[in-house]
């Protein structure tokens, strides 16, 4: 297990509020990794929370920025994207990243990829619908990454998201996840272990500020065999 630190990404960040005919009401700017994310939100309902930046993802970007991440040819997934801040800067980074949430969050994140990707890496930019234990057959196994910030806080979603992982995963797939322990502590935990009973893990970080876990996991060796 690694050293608790403090996540300085999560300081409050500057904020902007507008309005505009398609209703989105604020521009949040978070500087990391020497990029200034712009990131607007659109308040709507029945979105199950995408229309804020998470802790959870906030500090798996700051994880990246600690570890000098560079996914350069590297194929990335993130599940329940929400803003989309953290696909994006993984695009930033280098990558070729999917970025999927519910229907309703895609425009959102539409908007957030345009105000920070530059044309030229738009190519390694696909955004797309991927309901949990239901699309997933719609996406490959081939992934080098799979990353979710606070996506593990409710008990009917543990099945759906474990189905979803078991497809897009390959022996050699990294899962990075992050949750905000504070949600619902008991049952993040015991939603873990059940993870954790097919997947290898590591706690690779701890934001003891904002009380934000990063796991690092992959497929156990008995599962990807046979
Ligand atoms: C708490 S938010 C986290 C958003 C983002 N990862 C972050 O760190 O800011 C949870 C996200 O999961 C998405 N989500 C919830 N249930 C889902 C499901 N069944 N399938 C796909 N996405 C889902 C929500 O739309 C939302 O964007």
């Amino acid at each position: 297990m690694s050293e608790s630190k403090i996540a300085s990404v999560l300081k409050k960040p500057m904020t902007e509020v507008f309005t505009e005919a398609d209703n989105f009401k604020y521009k949040l700017f978070y500087p990391v990794c020497g990029f200034l994310l712009e990131i607007a939100l659109k308040p709507i309902v029945n979105t199950e929370f995408g229309t804020m930046v998470w802790n959870a993802g906030l500090g798996l970007c700051q994880y990246f920025e600690e570890q000098k991440m560079d996914f350069s040819h590297k194929k990335v997934i993130e599940l329940g994207a929400g803003t989309g801040i953290l696909s994006i800067l993984t695009v930033l980074l280098g990558g070729d990243v999917t970025i999927t949430d519910n229907p309703q969050l895609l425009q959102q994140i539409e908007l957030n990829v345009s105000a920070n990707i530059p044309s030229s890496m738009k190519s390694r930019v696909q955004i797309r619908a991927l309901s949990w234990g239901l699309d997933q057959s719609q996406f490959p196994s081939d992934y080098d990454y799979i990353l979710g910030g606070d996506i593990v806080y409710n008990r009917s979603s543990l099945p759906l998201i474990l189905k979803t992982l078991q497809h897009l995963c390959n022996e050699s797939t990294v899962i990075y996840f992050a949750s905000t322990m504070s949600i619902s502590r008991e049952l993040i935990t015991s939603s873990y272990r059940t993870l954790f009973q097919y997947f290898d893990s590591d706690l690779v970080c701890r934001y003891e500020n904002v009380d934000v876990n990063l796991y690092r996991m992959t497929k156990k060796k008995s599962q990807t065999q046979g």
